[in-house]
């Protein structure tokens, strides 16, 4: 994957602006919601009921955090995403057995609450920078998939 400088700029500009705990947390939320089929990998975590629930669940918070430093982590290395995911792929693969469509629901999901926080500073070629670096992430970590 070819990254321009102008896109290394947008994306950075994104995770700068991202408060990992309300945006990993409203994003999980959303997910969990809109998508409800995605709450039965998250048996252990209790009381998923109702969206008001899940925003107050613990659990579900920490989580978010977890999956917005795993996002990092492929910023960090955007010139190496599919190494760096190598094993978190395994690990949704074989032990977590996360249906892999669900990747693409849950970028959405925090495509829409950046969305929501950025507002018009969301520009369409911020989007278009973050919705590939996305895509990447998303490829990487369907990749242990067979
Ligand atoms: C665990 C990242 C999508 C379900 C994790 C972990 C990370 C992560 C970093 C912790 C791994 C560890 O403990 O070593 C991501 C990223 C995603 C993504 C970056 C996509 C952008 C999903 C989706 C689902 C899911 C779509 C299910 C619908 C889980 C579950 C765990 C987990 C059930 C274990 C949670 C626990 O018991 O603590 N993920 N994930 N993930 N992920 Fe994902």
């Amino acid at each position: 994957v070819v990254w321009t400088a102008e896109e290394r700029v947008a994306i950075q500009e994104v995770f700068s602006r991202l408060d990992f705990e309300s945006v990993g947390l409203e994003t999980l939320t959303r997910c969990l919601t809109v998508y409800p089929w995605t709450q039965r990998y998250f048996g252990s975590f209790g009381n998923l009921y109702s969206a008001e629930a899940i925003m107050a669940n613990p659990k579900v918070k920490a989580h978010g955090v977890v999956v917005l430093k795993g996002l990092e982590m492929a910023f960090n290395n955007m010139d190496n995403i599919k190494a760096t995911f190598a094993s978190l792929s395994e690990l949704h693969s074989e032990k977590l057995q996360v249906d892999p469509g669900n990747f693409q629901l849950l970028g959405d999901c925090l495509t829409v609450v950046i969305a929501s926080r950025m507002r018009t500073e969301f520009t369409a070629e911020i989007q278009a920078a973050w919705q590939k670096f996305l895509a990447v992430v998303i490829a990487a970590l369907r990749r242990q998939y067979y």
